[in-house]
C-alpha cells in the first residue's frame, strides 16, 4: 500500500501530521513518501505541481493531500498558483467523482448556526463531478468581444461542457452509492436555462433506467441551495456538476458546525483516490497549532476504506473520532463552553490513544 503524502500549504502540514500519526498507529504497514505541493512547491521549484510531485501521486495507490493555497500566490500567473495544483492532479489521475459526506455528529449539533432540531442526525452525501465543466472547459481566455451589445470591448470567456460518457459515470457512481445508503439521489442541475445541465438532466434520468430500486429526483440549483438551510435531511445523496458542487459542498460543510470535521475522497475508474480535508490552507491560522485535524483524519479513514480496502481500520478511525468528541475535546473551530478546549496536536493524539484503548 504506498501513500504519497502531499501536505501542501498553510495548515496542510500541521493537519496531515496528524492523520500521519494516526495511520501508523494502526497495525497495517504502509509505504509513505512525502513531496513537495502548491505553493510550498512553488517556492522551491518555481512549479505548484512539480513534474516528480505528479508522478510520484500517480505511482501511489493513494495520495493523502492536505491543502494548498495562500493569498501571497494570488498575483502570479494563473498556471503557477499553488490551486492549479489540486486541478492538476484531479486532470491527469482522472479523479472525476468527488464525494463530500456532510455528517452532523450529535456532539456537535450546537456548533451549527442551524436550529439543532433541522440537523440532528444529518448524513448527507455530496458526489461531485470532479474533472469536468466550466473548470476546465475550452476555448477560455480574454479576447476582444466579436459580437453582442458590446462588441470591440474587452471580454473574458469559459465554457461550460459536458459529455456524455462524463455524465453517465457520475451518475452511475451515485445510484450505486445510494443503494448503499438510504436509496435516494437528487441531480442537481440549471436545466431550466443552461444546455448543459439540460443535457445532464436527460442522461440522469436515462441511467436511472438501471436503478429502478433508487429514487430520483431533479432539483434546480438555486433551490438546492435554499432547500439544503431550509430542510436539509430531505438530502441523501446529491449529484452535480463541477461547479454547483463546489458551491453546494461548502453550504452543506456549514450545516454541519465546522468545515473542519469534513473529509473528501476523489476517485478514478481504478479507484486510485486522493483524499483531503474539504477546508482549504487557511494560512491565517497557519502555524498556531490550533486548527482541527479531524477533517484530514477522516480523509485518511475514507483512504482506508476506498483505496486500500481496510474497511475494519476505516471504521476504527471513524469510531476513534467519535470516542474524542464524546470526551468533549474540541479544537477552536467546535469549541463550546463546557468542552475541553484543545491543539492540533492534543487532538491527534487522542484520536491514536482512543484507537488503542
Ligand atoms: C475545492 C476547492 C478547489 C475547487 C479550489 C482550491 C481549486 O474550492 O476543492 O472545493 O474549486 O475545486
Ligand atoms: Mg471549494
Amino acid at each position: 500500500m504506498k501513500i504519497a503524502v502531499l501536505p501542501g500549504d498553510g495548515i496542510g502540514t500541521e493537519i496531515v501530521a496528524e492523520a500521519i500519526k494516526v495511520l501508523q498507529s494502526l497495525d497495517l504497514r504502509f509505504e509513505m513518501e512525502t513531496a513537495l505541493v502548491g505553493g510550498a512547491a512553488y517556492d522551491a521549484h518555481g512549479h505548484p505541481l512539480p513534474e516528480a510531485t505528479l508522478k510520484l501521486a500517480m505511482q501511489s495507490d493513494a495520495v493523502l493531500f492536505g491543502a494548498v493555497g495562500d493569498w501571497k500566490y494570488d498575483s502570479l500567473d494563473r498556471p503557477l498558483r499553488p490551486e492549479q495544483a489540486i486541478l492538476g492532479l484531479r486532470k491527469n489521475m482522472g479523479l472525476f467523482a468527488n464525494f463530500r459526506p456532510a455528517i452532523c455528529y450529535q456532539e456537535l449539533v450546537n456548533a451549527s448556526s442551524l436550529k439543532p432540531e433541522l440537523i440532528a442526525g444529518l448524513d448527507i452525501l455530496i458526489i461531485r463531478e470532479l474533472t469536468g465543466d466550466i473548470y476546465f472547459g475550452q476555448p477560455r481566455g480574454r479576447r476582444v468581444a466579436p459580437d453582442g451589445a458590446f462588441a470591440g470591448a474587452e471580454e473574458a470567456f469559459d465554457t461550460m461542457r459536458y459529455t456524455r460518457p462524463e455524465i453517465e459515470r457520475i451518475a452511475r457512481v451515485a445510484f450505486e452509492a445510494a443503494r448503499k445508503r438510504h436509496k435516494r439521489v437528487t441531480s442537481v442541475d440549471k436545466a431550466n436555462v443552461l444546455e448543459t445541465f439540460q443535457f445532464w438532466k436527460d442522461i440522469v434520468t436515462e441511467v436511472h433506467k438501471d436503478y429502478p430500486d433508487v429514487a430520483l429526483d431533479h432539483m434546480y440549483v438555486d433551490n438546492a441551495a435554499m432547500q439544503l438551510v431550509k430542510e436539509p435531511k430531505r438530502f441523501d445523496v446529491v449529484v452535480t456538476g463541477n461547479m454547483f458542487g463546489d458551491i453546494l459542498s461548502d453550504e452543506a460543510s456549514m450545516l454541519t458546525g465546522s468545515i473542519g470535521m469534513l473529509p473528501s475522497a476523489s476517485l478514478n475508474a481504478s479507484r486510485q483516490g486522493l483524499y483531503e480535508p474539504s477546508h482549504g490552507s487557511a494560512p491565517d491560522i497557519a502555524g498556531k497549532g490550533i486548527a482541527n485535524p479531524l477533517a484530514t483524519i477522516l480523509s485518511a479513514a475514507m483512504m482506508l476504506r476506498f483505496s486500500l480496502d481496510q474497511e475494519e481500520a476505516a471504521l476504527r478511525i471513524e469510531q476513534a473520532v467519535k470516542k474524542v468528541l464524546a470526551q468533549g475535546l474540541r479544537t477552536a473551530d467546535i469549541y463550546s463552553d463546557g468542552t475541553q478546549h484543545v491543539s492540533t496536536k492534543e487532538m491527534g493524539d487522542a484520536v491514536v490513544k482512543a484507537l488503542a484503548a
